[in-house]
């Protein structure tokens, strides 16, 4: 879409949400596989106003309504618990979704595009690879945000993505991948595939104790990338959490486990120096140095206690979804090179082994960390 073209359709969105103001400015964000991000200024009696436009890939999610409700219900809540602790400027530290005048949360064109509309984390910032001290910041972003809704009930949320991190269900589909061997790709991976079935059990441990009930589902995040926190632009503070659209019922040591695998690994997901590919322990540290505390009595002790295995579950299980994939020919995840899904499983593989060696320095850490608390 043209400039002119953007302009005339947030001017009906404008218009369909009731928004304050005539559009002064359009500023593109980012435009990625999910989402195209556009902040717009409006400006109203003199004064400036920002707002977020979100296109969203709604084939992701086959109910996108209902995602937004699950949304709302959550930053409602948090919302809430900001009030009561008497946390000011609350618009910098929770979003809120628009509803437009049918009271629905999407503005769907005549292309069928859904767009959406957000309240803005104005003077912030987001950052894709975080520096220590802005990582201790998102981990206490996240274990605010785990904090918040500790008293939420996990089970009135719709599940956006059945079996999202369900690692035994993961393991499951990379066995049927292996046997029906789409791509004939088989012998080429048996290497990766008989590593990854080595450590099995390791990975569907805390899916275990969950089904023992000795672990309970919380409303998690389920994307805790770095970059889906705001922080501050000039003091580097964490503000709020944003992309909301994965929320549902799951461990908390997923949350954990995503972020440290993200965000942790200075080699990235994809490289194929897999010299590169290790866990940092100094980023570990920081982030859970953010997130523990923030955590701490609104949890259980089990559940801190397992927060390293979240790590080893989550980088093994997300080798084995690109594993499957690249078995079943690469028909889910967008490949931007040959044998990209290959590259991604063995990049994953590389970090479990790291973590893997790394399990009792983690726990070491997580205990120094409880103890200071
Ligand atoms: N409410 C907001 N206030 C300020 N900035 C925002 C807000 N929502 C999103 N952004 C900016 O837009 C970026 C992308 O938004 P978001 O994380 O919701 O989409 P995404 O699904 O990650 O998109 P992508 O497909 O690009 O990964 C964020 O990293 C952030 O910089
Ligand atoms: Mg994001």
């Amino acid at each position: 879409m043209n400039n002119h073209e953007l302009s005339e359709l947030f001017t009906t969105i404008i218009k369909d949400f009731n928004l304050k103001g005539e559009l002064i400015g359009i500023e593109c964000v980012s435009t990625g596989n999910i989402n195209d991000t556009y902040t717009i200024k409006t400006v109203y009696m003199g004064n400036e106003r920002e707002y977020i436009l979100q296109r969203v890939n709604h084939r992701v999610f086959s109910n996108p309504e209902r995602v937004a409700e699950n949304v709302c219900k959550v930053t409602d809540h948090v919302e809430r618990k900001l009030r009561e602790a008497g946390v000011g400027d609350i618009r910098r530290r929770v979003l809120r979704y628009y509803r437009n005048a049918d009271g629905n949360y999407f503005h769907i064109t005549s292309e069928g595009d859904y767009w959406r509309v957000l309240s803005c984390v104005y003077n912030a910032i987001s950052i894709d690879f975080a520096d220590i001290p802005h990582l201790r910041q998102a981990g206490i972003a996240f274990g605010e945000f785990q904090n918040y809704l500790s008293d939420f009930p996990a089970e009135t949320l719709y599940e956006t993505i059945p079996d999202f991190h369900n690692t035994k269900k993961r393991y499951s589909d990379l066995k049927n991948a292996a046997v029906k061997n789409t791509a004939g790709r088989l012998s080429e991976v048996r290497e990766e595939y008989e590593y990854l079935l080595s450590m099995e059990e390791k990975a569907v441990v805390l899916c275990e104790l969950s089904e023992k009930g000795e672990l309970p589902f919380r409303v998690v995040h389920n994307d805790t990338k770095c970059n889906n926190v705001m922080f501050d632009s000039i003091t580097g503070e964490r503000l709020a959490v944003i992309d909301l659209d994965t929320v549902m019922p799951g461990l908390v040591a997923y949350d954990f486990g995503d972020a440290v695998r993200f965000a942790a690994n200075p080699g990235g997901e994809d490289n194929e120096d897999l010299s590169q590919i290790y866990l940092d322990l100094d980023y570990y540290s920081a982030f859970a140095e953010g997130f523990v505390p923030s955590v701490y009595g609104k949890v259980t002790d089990k559940e801190i206690e397992t927060l390293p295995d979240g790590v080893l579950a989550i980088t093994l299980e997300l080798a084995a979804r690109f594993l499957t994939d690249y078995l079943n020919g690469d028909v889910y995840f967008k490949c931007k090179k040959q044998r990209h899904n290959l590259l991604r499983a063995r990049a994953q593989i590389k970090l479990a082994k790291d973590v893997f060696g790394k399990i009792p320095e983690l726990r070491a850490r997580l205990e120094s960390i409880t103890k200071k608390i």
